[in-house]
């Protein structure tokens, strides 16, 4: 199949464009380098020992995607990374956020519904679960309300292609709500660029441990947990990558127009089994101290990844091990790129 695949260099994007490509698909990648570097599509293109367009485009811009269209030529999918996702940015602006991640997703069905393009993935997050009252959570757990403007931004996504769905005979939707993506590519040749300070758990882990940060403060000790620190589910990114890769040739050959699926191992994990694994992984010791809780923090989350793997055939391949030293690998690659 020919993807276009949106927020192709970020974090997901750029090790789903590799991924595509390993399992023989068409590719062009859409960026606008917000927040995202150049030479990661590059590094895609090496890995794959092939090439690929890559449009530097904003999705949020009406018409945007007319160009891309017009000269890559028939698209059988998209999947939608492109989309601002620091919770804690979100709501010191909403507006950006709402504008970035909504007339994005807008954009991309007018440019489906122009081009006759049929198949869509669209990452969205199980933060619409909020704090679930069952875990394992699993698809038909009812939604929440968001707890920031990003996690808005996923409710109205989810629920725009709904109606979307519903309106619009042809249009089929996936919706892959993303548990904790972590790790790299296990050569560390692509990984995730955290902008500034880390928000996220694993780039914090690794920056400290290369010696970028003092210490890891790890967010809370007084949770309902056997452990007291809080449990989410930490999935490898080439997971996370196949799992679209699935979702697209199921979405191909399926004549449901709306699906829904968790990407997740099952398996919940504490923020302190989460050091013991990274410690374990790289036989580096890594300085961390309790700190109070962050505020917005669900203190368990696990998905029961059933249907996916039931219905798409996919399940994780890689350990919590193998992440945590797929992460190393690449925060030394970059150690080594900043010197060099
Ligand atoms: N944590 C720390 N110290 C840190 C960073 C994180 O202890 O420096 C803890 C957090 O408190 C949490 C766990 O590590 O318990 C994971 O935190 P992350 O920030 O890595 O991930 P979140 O679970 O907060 O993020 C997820 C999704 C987001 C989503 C968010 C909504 O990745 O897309 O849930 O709550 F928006």
């Amino acid at each position: 199949m020919r993807i276009l695949v949106t927020g192709g260099a970020g974090f997901i994007g750029s090790h789903t464009l590799l991924a595509l490509i390993e399992q023989g698909h068409e590719v062009a990648c859409v960026d606008n380098f917000s927040n995202a570097e150049r030479f990661i599509p590059q590094r895609v293109m090496e890995l794959a020992q092939s090439s690929f367009p890559v449009f530097e485009t904003d999705v949020s811009t009406w018409g945007a995607l007319d160009a891309v269209v017009k000269q890559w030529g028939k698209v059988d999918g998209i999947i939608h990374f492109a989309a601002l996702k620091a919770v804690g940015e979100s709501v010191a602006q909403p507006l950006q956020y709402y504008h970035n991640n909504l007339v994005s997703l807008l954009e991309v069905q007018r440019a489906m519904q122009e081009y006759q393009i049929p198949n869509l993935v669209f990452s969205s997050s199980c933060t619409v679960y909020g704090t679930p009252k069952q875990l394992p959570v699993n698809e038909l757990a009812p939604l929440q309300e968001a707890e920031s403007p990003y996690g808005w931004t996923k409710r109205m996504g989810e629920q725009m292609l709904k109606d979307a769905v519903g309106a619009n005979n042809g249009l089929k939707v996936c919706l892959l709500r993303y548990f904790n993506p972590i790790g790299a590519q296990p050569g560390g040749r692509i990984g995730e660029l955290a902008k500034g300070v880390p928000n996220n758990l694993v780039p914090f882990i690794t920056q400290t441990a290369i010696g970028l940060r003092q210490e890891l403060k790890v967010f809370g000790n007084d949770y309902d947990t056997p452990d007291g620190t809080c449990i989410r589910d930490y999935i490898h990114v080439c997971d996370l990558a196949d799992a679209h890769v699935a979702a697209l040739e199921y979405l191909s050959q399926s004549s449901e127009p709306l699906s829904v699926f968790n990407v997740g191992t099952g398996k919940g994990m504490s923020v302190l089994e989460a050091i013991s694994a990274f410690e374990r992984a790289t036989g580096v010791k890594l300085p961390y101290r309790f700190a109070p809780r962050r505020s917005g923090d669900v203190e368990k989350i696990w998905a029961d990844p059933a249907k996916i793997m039931s219905t798409l055939g996919w399940k994780p391949k890689h350990s919590m091990e193998d992440a945590m030293r797929d992460a190393w690998r690449w925060e030394q690659t970059l150690a080594t790129e900043r010197k060099g």
